[in-house]
């Protein structure tokens, strides 16, 4: 058994509804944050941490993702005819190696936990990533080579926390901490969308994980949980009984792309950050304001 993390699934199965309408037409992890898809700032994050296998979990309306992993001879032709290599080499660069992707159908969306143990047999036994695409990170280290990082100091499972306003946690998957020591500690419990006031602690799950495939036996007699979906954060509570988890407290800001304003935070933000477009986008954003 490897006990490197080579492979990573990829949930899109969701029905995205708080990004409806545009979600009913483009899959919404194709959507742009500035002149990229957000899949695309996802698989450069998951590659610059190691990842040589992609797990994606595909649904009904999802078949563009899987087209996108396609080459385009008639565009790459003709940048190659004009000269254009640095358009060309943005248009390649999300091309993986023959053999690096598979797509797994979801059927019906019976919740994330359901989704990511549809990859049971093409992950084996070995640890993996998960990767939530439409929570977007901009770190100088990417966010996943941080929890593999952390996975090679302490091994077990990890997942990826952040802290967000007490307000805000009845949104989310929520940690709690065996104590506080900088931004690598024990975890004790798991709580999802915990009602307002009863939460464990401010720091919520934000969308990447490091998980041993043990995982998967709890998954697949993991009942209905929050929203009456099948909760990967269940099984994991479950796991946590006889296997280690750490949560890492990152380093970056994450974008949560699969909400409205989200998506524009994260366009406004990713355009700032182009050096050859930043001083044109300041200055529109502040025309608009
Ligand atoms: P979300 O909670 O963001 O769900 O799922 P969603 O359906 O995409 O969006 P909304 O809430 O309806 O707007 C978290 C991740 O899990 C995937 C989603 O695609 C997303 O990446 N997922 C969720 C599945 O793959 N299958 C499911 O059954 C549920």
């Amino acid at each position: 058994m490897s006990t490197r993390v080579r492979k990573a699934v990829l949930p899109v199965a969701g029905l995205g509804t708080r990004m409806l309408p545009v979600a009913r037409a483009t899959p919404k992890n194709l959507l742009n944050v500035f002149d990229r898809p957000i899949l695309s700032y996802v698989i450069e994050e998951a590659r610059a941490a190691g990842i040589e296998h992609f797990v994606f979990i595909t649904s009904r309306g999802q078949g563009p993702v899987e087209d996108y992993f396609d080459g385009n001879p008639e565009i790459e032709e003709a940048l190659a005819a004009k000269g254009k290599d640095d358009l060309l080499a943005q248009v390649r660069h999300d091309l993986l190696p023959p053999g690096s992707m598979s797509f797994v159908r979801q059927m019906a969306p019976l919740g994330l936990g359901h989704a990511v143990w549809c990859a049971r047999d093409i992950v084996g036994d070995e640890p993996f990533a998960v990767i939530l695409p439409d929570m977007l990170m901009m770190a100088q280290k990417p966010a996943l080579a941080q929890a593999v990082a952390a996975y090679e100091q302490v091994g077990g499972n990890i997942v990826v926390v952040e802290p967000v306003p007490e307000s805000e946690t009845h949104k989310y998957g929520i940690v709690a901490l065996d104590g506080k020591g900088g931004r690598l500690n024990r975890m004790t419990a798991m709580v999802e969308k915990p009602a307002p006031g009863t939460a464990p602690s401010n720091l919520i799950i934000s969308g990447r994980y490091i998980l041993q495939p043990d995982i998967f036996a709890l998954l697949e007699k993991q009942g209905k949980g929050s929203g009456g979906e099948i909760q990967l954060t269940d099984s994991m509570v479950e796991l946590m009984k006889t296997q280690d988890f750490h949560a890492l407290e990152y380093d970056g800001t994450t974008f949560d792309c699969g909400d409205k304003i989200g998506l524009l935070r994260a366009n406004v933000a990713f355009a700032l950050q182009r050096p050859e477009f930043a001083e044109a986008a300041r200055k529109a954003i502040g025309e608009l304001l």
